[in-house]
């Protein structure tokens, strides 16, 4: 096991210096090819390389093609103890499904594709995992949390909506971190923290039971923080290259496959609690029950060089019951800033729905650099006190 570990880790080392290298070269293709973006929160406003996640995504499917042959080599000299084909097709189904997000969202950064869309493409890349956890596990029954046993019971066999559930656990990854977004560096800083928690998750759990599944999450968490860490170097302030939807996508799908794959789709989901929190915050922004701009990325104080609230504005009647409801609890709980937008007139505006905008509305003004230090922090600073916790149950389990 420790071996594999090793030429895994060492493959992921040898992909980020690939990636070191070659992202320099492919930026004035990428923007000759109209790839590019405007860097919105810079004072003159430069054109940078768009999509970039491309090569770091390439680069970490190619480190995970030389590695398939790895875990199974010892099978290759032995042929009495046959060929473990299950597990196989769980390794390549599992690159299937990320290699055909990668296209999928490298198709959004070309086309600019509606929200509906980004919604079916995950369910959509999700379909060959799904296939495969129904042929290879098919297991869709949940233990039930202590609490709410009285209730329900010890277990619940929730069948076909398990399958449902898994769909749009994809969904819901890939888009999460789409739209936890807009300050340099953050698309990939947090996708960067999520892999290494996961990352110390499964080592710790490599000596209880189900250590073969948490193997399994390493082989693929271990490149993917590497291969991160690479692209964070271009991405983080001042940003040389964007990102794009691809990264989002490819980061979210590579971490629905662990999850699923490995069985702890619901622990994943304690290590993603900034993004649930924006999502949700975002809901009625998302729905349509308050307008929602392109983009809602804070702006830019061009006097102070900080980063202040962005706000959407509307006319009080535009609104709808459920809308103006909404609205008035997020502004009674202080998440949202609502003021009149021009003097005597019927234009408000309020704060855009997002962590990020909250961030700021909290703590005041922040330069762009210190916005993005303080969000990756929150993102380390939950599965740091999760993972305390799960390491002090691992030794009181080992202690009895
Ligand atoms: C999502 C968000 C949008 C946010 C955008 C920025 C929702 C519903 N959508 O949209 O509010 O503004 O991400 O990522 O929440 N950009 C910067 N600085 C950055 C990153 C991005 O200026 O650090 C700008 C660039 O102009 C870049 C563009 O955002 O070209 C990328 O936006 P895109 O990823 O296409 O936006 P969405 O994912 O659709
Ligand atoms: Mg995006």
């Amino acid at each position: 096991m420790l071996t594999l570990l090793a030429v895994n880790v060492i493959l992921s080392i040898g992909g980020s210096v690939v990636i070191l290298n070659i992202i320099p070269k492919f930026r004035d293709m990428f923007v000759k090819a109209h790839l590019s973006g405007v860097d919105l929160n810079k004072i003159n406003k430069p054109e940078i390389p768009e999509a970039a996640g491309v090569i770091s995504s390439c680069i970490f499917l190619i480190v995970m093609f030389i590695f398939i042959p790895f875990p199974f080599s010892k099978h290759f000299f032995n042929k009495e103890w046959g060929f473990p084909h299950q597990e196989f097709v769980q390794f390549i189904a599992a690159l299937l499904s990320i290699c055909c997000m990668v296209l999928l969202g490298f198709a959004d950064d070309v086309l600019n594709l509606k929200w509906r869309h980004k919604l079916l493409l995950p369910t959509v890349a999700s379909l060959p995992l799904l296939m495969v956890y129904y042929t290879n596990f098919n297991s869709t029954t949940i233990i039930i949390p202590k609490p709410l046993r009285f209730l329900l019971g010890h277990d619940l066999d929730l069948s076909a909506l398990y399958y449902v559930y898994m769909g749009m656990l994809a969904v819901f990854c890939t888009n999460a971190i789409n739209i936890y977004a807009g300050v340099n560096g953050l698309e990939v800083g947090q996708s960067a923290v999520i892999a290494g928690s996961l990352i110390l998750f499964n080592v710790i759990e490599l000596n209880g039971d189900c250590w073969s599944n948490h193997l399994f999450s390493l082989y693929f968490m271990i490149p993917f923080f590497f291969t991160s860490l690479s692209l964070y170097q271009f991405n983080k302030y001042p940003a040389r290259v964007f990102v794009g939807d691809t990264f989002c996508y490819f980061s979210g799908m590579t971490v629905a496959v662990v999850a699923i794959l490995g069985h702890f789709s619901k622990t994943a989901l304690l290590f993603f609690i900034p993004q649930i929190a924006n999502f949700v915050f975002s809901l009625p922004q998302l729905f349509h029950l308050f307008p929602c701009p392109r983009h809602r990325l804070p702006r830019l104080n061009q006097k102070t060089g900080y980063l202040d609230p962005s706000v959407f504005q509307f006319k009080d009647k535009s609104l709808s019951t459920l809308g103006r409801l909404v609205l008035k609890t997020y502004q009674l709980l202080g998440l949202v800033k609502v003021e009149q937008a021009e003097k005597d007139g019927e234009l408000f505006q309020s704060t855009n729905c997002t962590l990020i905008n909250l961030a700021l509305q909290l703590t005041g003004p922040k330069h762009e650099k210190n916005l993005a230090a303080s969000l990756i922090i929150l993102q380390v600073i939950i599965p740091s006190v999760m993972l305390s916790i799960q390491l002090c149950q691992v030794l009181q389990r080992r202690q009895l």
